[in-house]
């Protein structure tokens, strides 16, 4: 690290009393300046545990700053862009959340942390990609309405003894439709000592042609702790970046070059270091909104144990 808008950052940090939370998916300099870097669960996670921060400056998508905030509703959360939002999470407004329960009286309701906290409020529980199975297991319901990302819903079928009712029909990450098997066939050809790896949010079909499924936390882990030295890396780019500046000695390929979420790009350290001086913007909810969504939020945290 060597810019002096980084230097300026990591000074107004320790002046505020914050602390920077980033996705994996962050820019490298973003990375490189944040006090805590993880997958959404992770984040989740650390966001219940800064009592002695006064400020979060948080560089992800919507969903997150907001499910940091249903966690810590007195403190200042902060994102550096409030037009970074993640398209998937808008997927299922309310409304239709409301309706599929009314048809579907005895499911379960399990919401993607990627959702929009209005829909959150009606859920009994929420997961990431790195939970989702285990929270499926954890609810007594053996029908589960499961939303937005009917991929996940997919992956978390073939490992349950469930009926998952995708709700909606078709939600889905822009940047994980992206992969096809033909360019899983492809990096096999080019990269044929390579393990595969990829995001439960791409197709079911990409999931099976791969050799590994799972979240970006667990790409991290997982690749640290084997033994083997080159992967291809099924979702957004700079997971290859995070990974890279904790684990030496791996050589990593994205599955494809264009992977890119371009909204989770949108935080720029001029932008950080404006957030950080200005305190805004402010992610907030209203107070009934945040009150019924900690329930879920709550829930995952405790069946994620
Ligand atoms: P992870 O929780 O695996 O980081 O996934 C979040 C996400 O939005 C992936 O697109
Ligand atoms: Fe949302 Fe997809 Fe971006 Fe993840 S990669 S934040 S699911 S748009």
């Amino acid at each position: 690290m060597n810019n002096s808008l980084q230097d300026e950052i990591l000074k107004l940090k320790e002046e505020k009393n914050a602390i920077i939370l980033a996705h994996n998916y962050q820019p490298k300099e973003i990375q490189e300046i944040a006090d805590f870097l993880g997958d959404s669960l992770e984040l989740c996670i650390k966001a219940s545990e800064i009592d002695d921060k006064d400020l979060v400056i948080f560089c992800g998508v919507d969903f997150m700053a907001e499910t940091a905030f249903i966690l810590n509703p007195d403190k200042k959360i902060v994102i550096p862009t409030l037009e970074a939002e993640c398209p998937m999470a808008h997927m299922l407004p309310e409304e239709e959340l409301l309706k599929a329960k009314e048809e579907h009286p005895d499911a379960g309701v399990i919401l993607y942390v990627n959702s929009i906290a209005e829909a959150k409020q009606h859920a009994d529980t929420l997961c990431t990609s790195a939970n989702a199975v285990k929270v499926t297991k954890s609810l007594k319901q053996d029908k589960i309405l499961f939303g937005p990302d009917t991929n996940l819903g997919n992956h978390v079928a073939k490992k349950v003894d469930k009926e998952i009712i995708p709700v909606p029909k078709g939600g889905h990450c822009y940047v994980h439709k992206l992969f096809h098997i033909e360019d899983v066939k492809l990096k096999r050809e080019q990269y044929p000592n390579a393990e595969i790896i990829c995001h439960p949010e791409c197709n079911i079909e990409v999931q099976e042609a791969c050799d590994q499924v799972m979240s970006t936390g667990g790409m991290l882990r997982y690749i640290k702790e084997s033994d083997k030295e080159e992967f291809v890396l099924g979702t957004e780019v700079d997971m290859i970046t995070r990974i890279n500046l904790e684990v030496s000695g791996k050589k990593l390929y994205p599955l494809l070059e264009g992977a890119i979420c371009n909204t989770m790009k949108l935080h720029t350290l001029e932008k950080v270091r404006d957030s950080l001086l200005n305190e805004a913007p402010q992610v907030t909810l209203p107070k009934d909104v945040a009150e019924k969504s900690l329930k879920a939020v709550q829930h995952m945290l405790d069946a994620s144990k």
